[in-house]
């Protein structure tokens, strides 16, 4: 029995010893990799798809971002304009047991159940981008991006000082909406900037139809709309995407995208300001006025995960702030919420 617990005893030992030799066989860069892996901050992203050259330098920001030179490992979930993709991969992310989830929502409704499972597990949520409608603002910590509804404003106004400045009646001015992926914040602002001006001043809104943020249907819907209305002179593209779609359509018909309503060119109107051909576009006049919408999220919320980190508050909801681009410079200021803002006239292309 004795000499039986001696053996056994003897193997343990020389299990331990093979273990004890492999471990410190490992060589030192590995060992170093292996602990600093421990340490980053992991973060899952629920990106809601890839429909914009917004979106692609969206994407790229938070990529660039959250790197493992920078302390973080960032989990990247593309969500396929789907909300349902999206909550699975922030389900997924709780199981994971993830630092952080950044939400980019797809639209705004429909998130108070999976956005309480995050609460529940202690995870903070930062929305980025477009909004969430939820009936409990304490089911994500904060939330950064843009103004749309500013946007659309700026944009409506924009039109409205330019038209006024060459002398049209507003109630000659016939205009189409192509909206954008109907119930994303981004949308329902535009949307709201355009139709709240239209009633104002007179203008004739003569359809508002969904391009989904994308080339392929800005054109789409802009061929059917030529069809159904002859005398559509603007068009207000609720993002560049679609303002291309939009130009594609106009000039297959035959037609010329300008500045000239009078001279019978169709003014297009658009938002973003990131697309390489869009910006060049409104330096040919093809566009006249783009409203920014600023995609470079990712440093700001990497500001708010270090406020957190630290133990602080961050602002609950954190705007950025956006410019309006024209290459034509016949209106230089605009009066908007009472607050002036000066049009950037373009000379060459920002880049992002
Ligand atoms: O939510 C921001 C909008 O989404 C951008 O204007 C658009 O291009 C993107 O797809």
């Amino acid at each position: 029995m004795i000499r039986k617990s001696v053996i056994i005893i003897l193997i343990a030992l020389l299990c331990l010893m093979a273990v004890r030799c492999r471990s410190s066989s490992l060589p030192e860069q590995e060992e170093e990799t292996a602990e600093e892996r421990e340490e980053l901050i992991v973060v899952g992203f629920s990106q809601l798809g890839a429909e914009s050259d917004w979106r692609s330098a969206n994407t790229e920001s938070m990529r660039s971002t959250f790197t493992a030179e920078n302390g973080y490992q960032l989990i990247f979930e593309d969500g396929q304009q789907k909300q349902a993709n999206q909550i699975m991969a922030i389900r997924t992310f709780i199981q994971q047991e993830v630092d952080y989830i950044v939400l980019a929502p797809v639209t705004e409704t429909g998130w108070d159940t999976v956005l309480q499972e995050a609460k529940d597990a202690g995870i903070p949520v930062i929305i980025v981008d477009r909004m969430v409608n939820v009936s409990d603002d304490s089911l994500f910590t904060c939330w950064i991006g843009s103004d749309f509804e500013l946007e659309g404003k700026k944009a409506a106004e924009w039109l409205n000082q330019y038209t006024l400045a060459k002398g049209l009646n507003p109630s000659d001015l016939h205009i189409v909406n192509i909206q954008g992926t109907i119930g994303a914040s981004a949308q329902i602002g535009r949307t709201k900037g355009l139709a709240d001006a239209a009633r104002a001043n007179g203008w004739d809104l003569l359809a508002e139809a969904t391009g989904d943020f994308t080339q392929a249907k800005g054109k789409e819907v802009m061929e059917s709309l030529l069809k159904k209305y002859s005398n559509i002179n603007v068009v207000y593209c609720e993002n560049d995407n679609e303002a291309l779609g939009a130009i594609e359509a106009i000039e297959a018909a035959g037609k010329r995208a300008g500045s000239d309503i009078a001279g019978g060119e169709i003014m297009v109107i658009s938002f973003d300001g990131v697309n390489k051909e869009a910006l060049g576009y409104v330096l040919e006049d093809k566009i006249t006025c783009i409203a920014e919408c600023n995609p470079l999220h990712g440093p700001r919320v990497r500001t708010v995960i270090e406020l957190l980190e630290e133990g602080k508050q961050p602002d609950k909801f954190s705007y950025v702030s956006e410019k309006i681009f024209s290459a034509d410079e016949t209106v230089m200021t605009l009066m908007v919420d009472g607050t002036e803002c000066q049009v950037t006239i373009l000379t060459g292309n920002p880049s992002y």
